[in-house]
Protein backbone atom coordinates (compact mmCIF):
# COMPACT_ATOMS: atom_id res chain seq x y z
CA UNK A 1 0.00 0.00 0.00
CA UNK A 2 1.64 3.01 -0.97
CA UNK A 3 0.15 6.67 -0.21
CA UNK A 4 0.39 9.03 -3.26
CA UNK A 5 0.46 12.65 -3.45
CA UNK A 6 -1.94 14.26 -5.43
CA UNK A 7 -1.71 18.32 -5.76
CA UNK A 8 -1.43 19.20 -2.45
CA UNK A 9 -4.44 15.84 -1.30
CA UNK A 10 -2.42 12.66 -0.60
CA UNK A 11 -4.61 9.28 -1.98
CA UNK A 12 -4.11 5.38 -1.19
CA UNK A 13 -6.11 2.40 -2.59
CA UNK A 14 -6.97 -0.14 0.27
CA UNK A 15 -7.53 -3.78 -0.74
CA UNK A 16 -9.37 -6.22 0.45
CA UNK A 17 -8.15 -9.52 1.62
CA UNK A 18 -8.92 -13.50 1.11
CA UNK A 19 -7.74 -16.34 3.75
CA UNK A 20 -6.88 -19.32 2.16
CA UNK A 21 -6.08 -20.89 5.11
CA UNK A 22 -7.34 -20.30 8.87
CA UNK A 23 -7.10 -22.45 11.85
CA UNK A 24 -8.04 -21.61 15.48
CA UNK A 25 -5.48 -22.65 17.60
CA UNK A 26 -6.96 -22.24 20.78
CA UNK A 27 -8.50 -19.59 23.00
CA UNK A 28 -6.24 -16.86 25.03
CA UNK A 29 -6.69 -15.33 28.69
CA UNK A 30 -7.52 -11.84 27.04
CA UNK A 31 -10.43 -13.11 25.23
CA UNK A 32 -8.90 -13.31 21.83
CA UNK A 33 -8.28 -16.19 19.60
CA UNK A 34 -4.72 -17.95 18.44
CA UNK A 35 -4.88 -18.43 14.55
CA UNK A 36 -2.66 -19.57 12.03
CA UNK A 37 -3.46 -18.39 8.44
CA UNK A 38 -2.81 -17.20 4.91
CA UNK A 39 -3.90 -13.68 3.72
CA UNK A 40 -3.60 -12.70 0.09
CA UNK A 41 -5.00 -9.41 -1.09
CA UNK A 42 -7.17 -8.47 -3.74
CA UNK A 43 -7.83 -6.37 -5.91
CA UNK A 44 -11.90 -4.76 -4.11
CA UNK A 45 -10.48 -1.62 -3.36
CA UNK A 46 -11.35 0.87 -1.01
CA UNK A 47 -9.90 4.38 -1.66
CA UNK A 48 -8.52 6.97 1.03
CA UNK A 49 -8.23 10.47 0.15
CA UNK A 50 -6.83 13.09 2.48
CA UNK A 51 -7.34 16.95 2.24
CA UNK A 52 -6.19 19.75 4.38
CA UNK A 53 -9.22 21.93 5.57
CA UNK A 54 -7.97 25.57 5.85
CA UNK A 55 -10.60 25.52 8.90
CA UNK A 56 -10.96 22.50 10.96
CA UNK A 57 -14.05 22.70 12.89
CA UNK A 58 -15.89 23.57 9.36
CA UNK A 59 -15.88 20.23 7.78
CA UNK A 60 -16.38 16.82 9.25
CA UNK A 61 -13.01 14.75 9.69
CA UNK A 62 -14.56 11.70 7.95
CA UNK A 63 -16.23 11.69 5.02
CA UNK A 64 -17.65 8.24 3.80
CA UNK A 65 -18.85 7.92 -0.18
CA UNK A 66 -20.81 4.59 0.24
CA UNK A 67 -20.65 3.29 -3.64
CA UNK A 68 -22.19 -0.32 -2.88
CA UNK A 69 -24.93 0.97 -0.44
CA UNK A 70 -23.49 -0.55 2.24
CA UNK A 71 -25.89 1.49 4.80
CA UNK A 72 -29.30 0.34 2.85
CA UNK A 73 -28.12 -3.26 2.22
CA UNK A 74 -26.14 -4.31 5.31
CA UNK A 75 -27.62 -5.85 8.48
CA UNK A 76 -25.28 -3.44 10.35
CA UNK A 77 -24.78 0.15 9.51
CA UNK A 78 -21.27 1.64 8.26
CA UNK A 79 -20.03 3.86 10.73
CA UNK A 80 -19.34 6.72 9.55
CA UNK A 81 -18.43 8.64 13.13
CA UNK A 82 -15.45 8.15 15.47
CA UNK A 83 -15.98 4.30 15.38
CA UNK A 84 -14.80 3.80 12.07
CA UNK A 85 -11.22 2.63 12.36
CA UNK A 86 -10.16 5.36 10.05
CA UNK A 87 -11.12 7.38 13.47
CA UNK A 88 -9.72 5.06 15.83
CA UNK A 89 -6.33 4.62 13.96
CA UNK A 90 -5.69 8.54 13.20
CA UNK A 91 -6.56 9.31 16.76
CA UNK A 92 -4.06 6.65 17.83
CA UNK A 93 -0.98 7.95 15.67
CA UNK A 94 -1.87 11.94 16.78
CA UNK A 95 -1.68 10.76 20.46
CA UNK A 96 1.53 8.89 19.80
CA UNK A 97 3.03 11.77 17.99
CA UNK A 98 1.71 14.32 20.31
CA UNK A 99 -0.15 16.11 17.90
CA UNK A 100 -3.88 16.81 17.07
CA UNK A 101 -5.32 15.05 14.04
CA UNK A 102 -5.70 17.34 11.11
CA UNK A 103 -7.45 17.62 7.80
CA UNK A 104 -10.19 15.51 6.13
CA UNK A 105 -10.23 11.78 5.23
CA UNK A 106 -12.50 10.92 2.09
CA UNK A 107 -13.15 7.22 2.13
CA UNK A 108 -15.07 5.63 -0.69
CA UNK A 109 -16.29 2.39 0.32
CA UNK A 110 -16.42 -0.98 -2.53
CA UNK A 111 -15.73 -3.28 0.22
CA UNK A 112 -18.54 -5.20 1.76
CA UNK A 113 -18.25 -4.97 5.37
CA UNK A 114 -18.62 -7.59 7.94
CA UNK A 115 -17.55 -9.86 5.23
CA UNK A 116 -14.66 -10.97 6.42
CA UNK A 117 -12.85 -9.27 3.59
CA UNK A 118 -10.92 -7.36 6.04
CA UNK A 119 -12.12 -3.78 4.59
CA UNK A 120 -11.93 -1.93 8.09
CA UNK A 121 -8.57 -3.11 9.25
CA UNK A 122 -7.13 -2.22 5.48
CA UNK A 123 -8.65 1.37 5.51
CA UNK A 124 -7.16 1.72 9.47
CA UNK A 125 -3.53 0.41 7.66
CA UNK A 126 -4.52 3.36 5.30
CA UNK A 127 -5.14 5.51 7.43
CA UNK A 128 -1.63 5.49 9.39
CA UNK A 129 0.39 4.96 6.46
CA UNK A 130 -1.61 8.47 4.76
CA UNK A 131 -1.80 10.24 7.87
CA UNK A 132 2.02 9.42 8.85
CA UNK A 133 3.03 11.31 5.36
CA UNK A 134 0.33 14.06 5.31
CA UNK A 135 1.27 15.18 8.97
CA UNK A 136 4.93 14.63 8.23
CA UNK A 137 5.46 12.29 11.37
CA UNK A 138 7.57 9.81 9.31
CA UNK A 139 7.67 6.67 11.88
CA UNK A 140 9.19 3.22 10.49
CA UNK A 141 6.96 0.91 9.26
CA UNK A 142 8.11 -1.17 12.50
CA UNK A 143 6.51 1.65 14.59
CA UNK A 144 3.38 1.79 12.59
CA UNK A 145 3.14 -2.15 13.24
CA UNK A 146 2.99 -1.72 17.08
CA UNK A 147 0.18 0.86 16.48
CA UNK A 148 -1.71 -1.34 14.02
CA UNK A 149 -1.61 -4.47 16.44
CA UNK A 150 -3.87 -1.96 19.03
CA UNK A 151 -6.22 -0.69 16.55
CA UNK A 152 -6.87 -4.27 15.23
CA UNK A 153 -5.58 -7.76 14.89
CA UNK A 154 -5.58 -7.62 10.81
CA UNK A 155 -4.01 -4.30 10.65
CA UNK A 156 -0.48 -5.21 10.41
CA UNK A 157 -1.13 -7.52 7.65
CA UNK A 158 -2.30 -4.57 5.46
CA UNK A 159 0.52 -2.42 6.03
CA UNK A 160 2.90 -4.39 4.12
CA UNK A 161 -0.21 -5.75 1.97
CA UNK A 162 1.55 -8.80 0.23
CA UNK A 163 0.88 -12.27 1.10
CA UNK A 164 1.37 -13.28 4.28
CA UNK A 165 0.87 -16.12 6.98
CA UNK A 166 -0.64 -15.01 10.40
CA UNK A 167 -0.25 -15.87 13.78
CA UNK A 168 -0.85 -14.93 17.25
CA UNK A 169 -4.00 -13.22 17.14
CA UNK A 170 -3.32 -12.23 14.10
CA UNK A 171 -0.75 -9.13 14.13
CA UNK A 172 2.34 -11.46 13.70
CA UNK A 173 3.07 -11.29 10.17
CA UNK A 174 5.53 -13.51 8.84
CA UNK A 175 5.51 -12.07 4.30
CA UNK A 176 5.14 -15.30 1.95
CA UNK A 177 6.81 -14.56 -1.56
CA UNK A 178 6.83 -16.00 -4.82
CA UNK A 179 3.20 -16.43 -4.68
CA UNK A 180 1.61 -16.29 -8.53
CA UNK A 181 -0.89 -14.48 -9.41
CA UNK A 182 -4.36 -15.87 -8.52
CA UNK A 183 -7.93 -15.27 -9.52
CA UNK A 184 -11.20 -15.39 -7.46
CA UNK A 185 -14.54 -14.44 -7.55
CA UNK A 186 -16.16 -13.43 -4.17
CA UNK A 187 -19.54 -13.51 -3.16
CA UNK A 188 -20.62 -11.38 -0.44
CA UNK A 189 -24.36 -12.57 0.42
CA UNK A 190 -26.92 -10.25 1.74
CA UNK A 191 -26.58 -11.23 5.68
CA UNK A 192 -23.45 -9.97 6.95
CA UNK A 193 -21.47 -11.92 9.96
CA UNK A 194 -20.04 -10.03 13.39
CA UNK A 195 -16.57 -11.52 14.11
CA UNK A 196 -16.86 -11.49 17.64
CA UNK A 197 -20.41 -13.23 17.12
CA UNK A 198 -18.43 -16.52 14.81
CA UNK A 199 -15.91 -16.63 17.35
CA UNK A 200 -18.70 -16.88 20.38
CA UNK A 201 -20.17 -19.29 18.27
CA UNK A 202 -16.67 -21.23 17.40
CA UNK A 203 -16.12 -21.69 21.34
CA UNK A 204 -19.47 -23.11 21.92
CA UNK A 205 -18.55 -25.88 18.94
CA UNK A 206 -14.90 -26.33 18.90
CA UNK A 207 -11.83 -28.56 20.87
CA UNK A 208 -11.32 -25.65 22.76
CA UNK A 209 -14.22 -25.44 24.56
CA UNK A 210 -13.75 -29.25 25.12
CA UNK A 211 -11.05 -28.74 26.75
CA UNK A 212 -8.46 -28.46 24.31
CA UNK A 213 -4.45 -28.26 25.73
CA UNK A 214 -1.74 -26.36 25.01
CA UNK A 215 -0.41 -29.37 23.74
CA UNK A 216 -2.30 -30.48 21.81
CA UNK A 217 -3.08 -27.28 20.44
CA UNK A 218 1.12 -27.17 19.19
CA UNK A 219 1.00 -30.74 17.81
CA UNK A 220 -2.37 -29.76 15.92
CA UNK A 221 -0.51 -26.51 14.22
CA UNK A 222 3.14 -28.34 13.45
CA UNK A 223 1.32 -30.94 11.64
CA UNK A 224 -0.99 -28.53 10.10
CA UNK A 225 -1.62 -28.15 6.41
CA UNK A 226 -0.39 -24.69 5.61
CA UNK A 227 3.27 -25.36 4.45
CA UNK A 228 1.62 -27.67 2.22
CA UNK A 229 -0.55 -25.34 0.67
CA UNK A 230 1.83 -22.91 0.49
CA UNK A 231 4.38 -24.51 -1.68
CA UNK A 232 1.39 -25.85 -3.43
CA UNK A 233 0.68 -22.40 -4.22
CA UNK A 234 4.24 -21.54 -5.07
CA UNK A 235 4.20 -24.60 -7.64
CA UNK A 236 1.01 -23.63 -9.27
CA UNK A 237 -0.68 -26.93 -8.61
CA UNK A 238 -3.85 -24.48 -7.79
CA UNK A 239 -5.97 -27.62 -8.42
CA UNK A 240 -4.55 -29.19 -5.28
CA UNK A 241 -4.00 -26.61 -3.51
CA UNK A 242 -7.67 -25.78 -3.42
CA UNK A 243 -8.85 -29.18 -2.20
CA UNK A 244 -5.81 -28.36 1.07
CA UNK A 245 -7.90 -24.42 1.58
CA UNK A 246 -9.22 -25.28 5.07
CA UNK A 247 -11.12 -22.51 7.43
CA UNK A 248 -12.24 -23.67 11.14
CA UNK A 249 -14.56 -20.79 11.31
CA UNK A 250 -17.04 -22.25 8.63
CA UNK A 251 -19.14 -24.71 10.62
CA UNK A 252 -19.78 -21.91 13.31
CA UNK A 253 -20.43 -19.37 11.04
CA UNK A 254 -22.66 -22.10 9.03
CA UNK A 255 -24.93 -22.38 11.77
CA UNK A 256 -25.47 -18.96 12.12
CA UNK A 257 -26.55 -18.31 8.86
CA UNK A 258 -28.02 -20.20 5.81
CA UNK A 259 -25.65 -18.37 3.41
CA UNK A 260 -22.65 -20.08 3.89
CA UNK A 261 -24.12 -23.49 2.79
CA UNK A 262 -25.93 -21.63 -0.03
CA UNK A 263 -23.07 -20.08 -1.84
CA UNK A 264 -20.77 -22.62 -0.46
CA UNK A 265 -23.01 -25.16 -2.62
CA UNK A 266 -23.36 -22.61 -5.45
CA UNK A 267 -19.27 -21.83 -5.47
CA UNK A 268 -18.83 -26.01 -5.87
CA UNK A 269 -20.94 -26.38 -8.78
CA UNK A 270 -18.72 -24.12 -10.94
CA UNK A 271 -15.47 -26.82 -11.11
CA UNK A 272 -12.99 -23.67 -9.46
CA UNK A 273 -9.73 -25.68 -7.82
CA UNK A 274 -11.68 -24.89 -4.68
CA UNK A 275 -13.91 -22.40 -2.43
CA UNK A 276 -14.25 -21.02 0.81
CA UNK A 277 -15.57 -19.01 3.77
CA UNK A 278 -12.91 -16.37 4.49
CA UNK A 279 -12.12 -14.71 7.87
CA UNK A 280 -15.37 -14.86 10.18
CA UNK A 281 -17.29 -14.62 7.11
CA UNK A 282 -20.18 -13.91 5.47
CA UNK A 283 -18.19 -13.88 1.88
CA UNK A 284 -16.88 -16.82 0.27
CA UNK A 285 -15.09 -17.29 -2.62
CA UNK A 286 -13.93 -19.95 -5.30
CA UNK A 287 -10.52 -20.18 -6.69
CA UNK A 288 -10.18 -20.28 -10.45
CA UNK A 289 -8.03 -22.20 -12.88
CA UNK A 290 -7.95 -18.41 -14.83
CA UNK A 291 -8.83 -14.76 -15.30
CA UNK A 292 -11.34 -15.75 -17.82
CA UNK A 293 -13.16 -18.69 -15.88
CA UNK A 294 -13.39 -16.28 -12.92
CA UNK A 295 -15.05 -13.66 -15.35
CA UNK A 296 -17.49 -15.79 -16.82
CA UNK A 297 -18.37 -17.36 -13.97
CA UNK A 298 -19.08 -14.01 -11.93
CA UNK A 299 -21.34 -13.05 -14.95
CA UNK A 300 -22.82 -16.21 -13.68
CA UNK A 301 -23.39 -15.90 -10.24
CA UNK A 302 -24.59 -12.16 -10.55
CA UNK A 303 -27.64 -13.31 -12.01
CA UNK A 304 -28.89 -15.75 -9.53
CA UNK A 305 -29.66 -13.33 -6.68
CA UNK A 306 -26.19 -14.23 -4.08
CA UNK A 307 -25.72 -10.75 -3.22
CA UNK A 308 -22.68 -8.98 -4.43
CA UNK A 309 -20.22 -10.88 -7.20
CA UNK A 310 -17.21 -9.76 -7.93
CA UNK A 311 -14.13 -11.07 -10.30
CA UNK A 312 -10.78 -10.41 -8.73
CA UNK A 313 -7.09 -11.29 -8.40
CA UNK A 314 -4.62 -11.19 -5.67
CA UNK A 315 -2.22 -8.31 -5.89
O1 LIG B 1 -8.90 -7.37 16.49
P1 LIG B 1 -10.28 -7.08 15.98
O2 LIG B 1 -10.85 -5.80 16.55
O3 LIG B 1 -10.38 -7.14 14.49
O4 LIG B 1 -11.19 -8.26 16.52
C1 LIG B 1 -12.58 -8.17 16.55
C2 LIG B 1 -13.13 -9.25 17.44
O5 LIG B 1 -12.89 -10.54 16.85
C3 LIG B 1 -12.46 -9.34 18.81
O6 LIG B 1 -13.10 -8.48 19.73
C4 LIG B 1 -12.64 -10.80 19.17
O7 LIG B 1 -13.95 -11.03 19.66
C5 LIG B 1 -12.55 -11.50 17.83
N1 LIG B 1 -11.19 -12.01 17.55
C6 LIG B 1 -10.74 -13.12 18.24
N2 LIG B 1 -9.48 -13.60 17.98
C7 LIG B 1 -8.70 -13.03 17.03
C8 LIG B 1 -9.16 -11.92 16.30
C9 LIG B 1 -10.42 -11.43 16.58
O8 LIG B 1 -11.44 -13.65 19.09
N3 LIG B 1 -7.50 -13.55 16.79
Amino acid sequence: MFPHKVGSAWEVHTPAKLNLYLDVLGSRADGFHELETLLVPVRICDQLRWEDSPNPTATPFLRVRDLLEIGSTSTVPLATGADNLVCRATERLAQAAGMEPRGTFELTKRIPVQAGLGGGSSNAAAALLLANAAWGIGYSRRRLAELAAEVGSDVPFFLNCGAAVCRGRGEIVEAVSALPRMHFVVVKPPASLSTTEVFAKWEQHSGAAAGETDETVERRSVAGGLGTLVELLRSGALAQAGRRMVNRLESAAAAMSPWIDRLRHELAGQSFCGQLMTGSGSACFGLARSATQARRVARLLSGKDLGSVFATSSC
